[in-house]
């Protein structure tokens, strides 16, 4: 019988059930492919999960699929060759987002391997591993898998505050600033925007901002912190101001959420284990689908008793799953072998960021670049963010806009170093271009 309410979903569980291969896990080293077995030599940029006998007819198809914008059957071009004024087609370096990351081979196999059963039964044997396995990593107690990062968030608000509770948040968070504003139209929650500095907010005015339990006034339930953070340009939030946060949250009686979609960019690049962030806040949400690579999935940790109430509050906004272990199985490949590796996604936006500031007319502060984003301030060049992407993409890469005068640029692992010069060489033409 569905049995969520006595569903554990702990760590405890760690071990329990089927796998798929552990021997198929991709130690994740920068997206080569092992064994590939393509007709031509892969170029640096290209993405890096066509291997065996994927034809270049499917690698673009799928290409195109993913908005990576494949232009013929320029698979086989050295770095550097085709693309505006060659007359030959150009394989566009796709920098718009790490959640435009395909999964690797090993994902793929352990999809296939997956033993399967139906989750609203508890009968995933490959959801009750990787729920655990999410739970040992993230240090708390139990997981849950989500569909989006989105769903973790409002999952979790719903399950810590009721319709007309107050929940304070960054002003420029996700949850804020890109959730369609579902956490008043959907769970009847009443936001309470504040302001942050490269993502930091002052735990002083969040003191101030957290009103005093009155009858005219919404009950203040729950404080949401969001790290690494997205529109601050993927900056980490301290260890040390994080503590601080939570306390004066929990002083006041709040809860705490962490939007943790990219944590372990955070841990890594803060040089602190997770539990570091993880063992100071009631919920924490990671995204699978962001450096770690995974097609689909997010998982939402907290205790025990949390996770029971979640579980609930997942149900009832239509995200029970069935044979949810073909979403958990790559979760499990991006657990135990991708996290090391978002190490690399920040090297290399490091090295990209020193070379776009050698470049007239764009601004970079490297000292902002923490972990695998690069945002560029473009007012120099006297070009609108629209007409700046256009004559990148005409170049040859595809970055996002943040109007009116920056960009995004983001790495993740199918970018090495050779594909991060090739980007630089390529914007470098790009702004000399007159046209
Ligand atoms: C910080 C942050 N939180 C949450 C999300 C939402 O994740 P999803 O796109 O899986 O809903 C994102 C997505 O980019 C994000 O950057």
């Amino acid at each position: 019988m569905p049995s969520s309410s006595c569903r554990s979903r702990g760590a405890a569980e760690l071990g329990g059930g089927g796998s798929p291969s552990s021997a198929a896990h991709d130690p994740g080293g920068g997206g080569g492919i092992p064994g590939a077995a393509s007709t031509a030599p892969r170029p640096p940029h290209a993405p890096s999960n066509h291997d065996h006998s994927e034809t270049t007819s499917r690698m673009r198809e799928r290409g195109a699929f993913m908005g990576l914008l494949w232009h013929g059957p320029a698979c086989h071009g050295a770095p550097g060759e085709g693309g505006s004024g060659t007359g030959r087609p150009m394989i566009p370096i796709n920098l718009r987002s790490d959640t435009q990351t395909l999964p690797t081979p090993q994902m793929l196999e352990a999809i296939a391997a997956a033993p399967l059963g139906d989750d609203t039964y508890d009968e995933d044997p490959t959801v009750a591993r990787f729920e655990a396995l999410a739970a040992e990593r993230l240090g708390m107690e139990a997981a849950l898998l989500v569909l989006s990062g989105h769903m973790g968030n409002l999952v979790a608000m719903m399950a810590h505050a009721q319709p007309g509770d107050e929940v304070l948040l960054d002003r420029d968070s996700h949850i804020y600033y890109y959730e369609v504003g579902s956490l008043a139209s959907v769970a009847g929650l009443m936001p309470w925007p504040l302001r942050s500095e490269a993502g930091r907010i002052d735990p002083d005015e969040l003191r101030s901002a957290i009103r005093a339990r009155d009858l005219h006034y919404p009950r203040p339930a729950l404080l949401c912190l969001e790290n690494t953070h997205n529109r601050a340009g993927g900056r980490v939030v301290p260890p040390s101001l994080h503590r601080e946060l939570c306390r004066v949250a929990r002083e006041a009686g709040l809860r705490v959420h962490l939007d943790g979609a990219r944590i372990f960019n955070a841990a890594i690049a803060a040089g602190v284990p997770v539990s570091e962030y993880t063992r100071e806040v009631d919920s924490v949400m990671l995204c699978l689908t962001k450096g770690l690579s995974c097609p689909l999935g997010s998982v939402l940790a907290g205790s025990r008793d949390f996770i029971a109430r979640a579980d609930r509050v997942r149900r009832r906004l239509g995200g029970g799953m069935r044979q949810a272990g073909v979403i958990a199985a790559p979760g499990i490949v991006a657990l135990e072998g991708m996290i090391d590796r978002l190490a690399d996604d920040h090297r290399h936006a490091r090295r990209l960021a020193a070379g776009i500031a050698a470049l007239l007319g764009l601004e970079v502060d490297e000292s902002s670049v923490e972990t695998n984003m690069v945002y560029v301030d473009h007012r120099g060049s006297g070009l609108s963010t629209d007409a700046l992407l256009a004559r990148l993409h005409a170049a040859g890469v595809i970055a996002s806009g943040r109007p009116p005068h920056q960009i995004r640029l983001v790495t993740n692992r199918h970018h090495d170093e050779a594909t991060i010069d090739e980007a630089l060489a390529r914007i470098a033409r790009a702004m000399q271009d007159p046209t």
